[in-house]
């Protein structure tokens, strides 16, 4: 498969380090020496929907695509605005995308790599020709603007993907794809909860259940380990070394474990892509919000191989070694 089309959208609201100085105990120094983030992008009433639709008509218009072309929409997100329909039907719908199946897919920060592996599937089976992928978060509806671990690190946006079929094309060259559902607790946030009583009269969840919980020295320990490993799994299983790589573009969640790519493998820094300084954690949308600005910037050129990483809540995580 290759890549046809990318696209963003992120919310007009910015909320800088310096706000958040204001909110709860911390500060800017604190923020940028421990994440790299600066400020990050807040949805204020937009819907996920609404930026994942907006996401996907600049990757369609970028590709060059009719909306009727798609065989398949997948949307990666945490945040959906409801149980049912999927953001991928709403997205679905609205396109007027009328041949094409759709669902979500919850992977948190691993989404979008895990729905490329998923689009690879159904492309290399025969059974979808144009897919589109779009992540999108608002996570600022599941934050707790009180708790200080959490609020400097996420924020909102979306961003999209074109893939389609080719048969001259290599595509994805190796992929891996894990997942470690014993270290879940690590990173969490409530849905729905287990009612002792679900015929009793009050049923409403305190609303602080709905925020997410993050031990971050055990998913920055995690992530230590799960990077490499997938990162030299595709290269292994690639054929490549990491020098043979044009981009790396991992999942944004802090700069101290991009930069820990950039020692570990003696990379050019400028080869690992970062925009964590202005959107922060934006979850599944972080690989495709670089992956579009990347695009828009005329950074990606056909032939590239790019390694793509993403790692997260589950806990899961993934690498692809593509050819775009
Ligand atoms: N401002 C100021 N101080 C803060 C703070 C903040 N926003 N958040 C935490 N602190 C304090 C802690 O209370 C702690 O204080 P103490 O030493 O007095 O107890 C100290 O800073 C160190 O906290 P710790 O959590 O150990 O910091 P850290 O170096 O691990 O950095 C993260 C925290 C969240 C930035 C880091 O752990 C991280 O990036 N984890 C990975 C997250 C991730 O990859 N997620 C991916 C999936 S989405």
């Amino acid at each position: 498969m290759i890549l046809i089309g990318t696209g963003s959208a992120v919310p007009d609201f910015t909320l800088t380090n310096q706000m958040l100085e204001s909110m709860v105990d911390t500060s800017d120094e604190w923020i940028v020496k421990r994440t790299g983030i600066r400020e990050r992008r807040i949805a204020k009433g937009k819907a996920t929907w609404e930026i994942a639709l907006e996401a996907a008509q600049n990757a369609l218009a970028d590709a060059g695509l009719d909306p009727l072309a798609l065989d398949l929409i997948i949307t990666g997100t945490v945040t959906p605005d409801f149980f049912t329909p999927s953001v991928a039907c709403m997205v679905q719908g609205k396109l007027g995308a009328k041949n094409a199946f759709a669902f979500d897919l919850n992977a948190a920060c691993s989404g979008f790599v895990y729905a490329a592996d998923v689009a690879d599937s159904f492309i290399r089976s025969g059974k979808a020709k144009n897919v589109l992928v779009v992540c999108a978060e608002t996570l600022s509806r599941i934050i707790n603007y009180q708790d200080r671990s959490t609020c400097v690190i996420f924020g909102d946006g979306a961003g999209a993907a074109v893939f389609q079929a080719s048969d001259t094309e290599p595509g994805i060259l190796a992929r891996y794809m894990r997942a470690d559902g014993t270290l879940g607790e690590c990173l969490k946030a409530r849905a729905l909860p287990a009612e002792t009583d679900p015929f009793a009269a009050e049923r409403l969840a305190p609303p602080e259940l709905r925020f997410l919980e993050m031990s971050g020295s055990e998913v920055f320990r995690f992530t230590a380990a799960a990077v490499p490993e997938a990162i030299e799994t595709v290269l292994r299983e690639g054929g490549c070394t990491a020098g043979d790589v044009d981009w790396f573009v991992l999942h944004q969640a802090n700069e101290r474990i991009l930069r820990m790519i950039v020692t570990r493998y003696g990379l050019d820094p400028r080869k690992v892509y970062m925009n964590i300084e202005r959107f922060g954690n934006t979850s599944s949308a972080s690989i495709p919000l670089c992956l579009a600005e990347m695009r828009k910037n005329g950074l990606l050129r056909k032939g590239q191989r790019i390694v793509l990483c993403g790692f997260g809540g589950g806990l899961t995580y993934g690498a692809i070694l593509i050819q775009i």
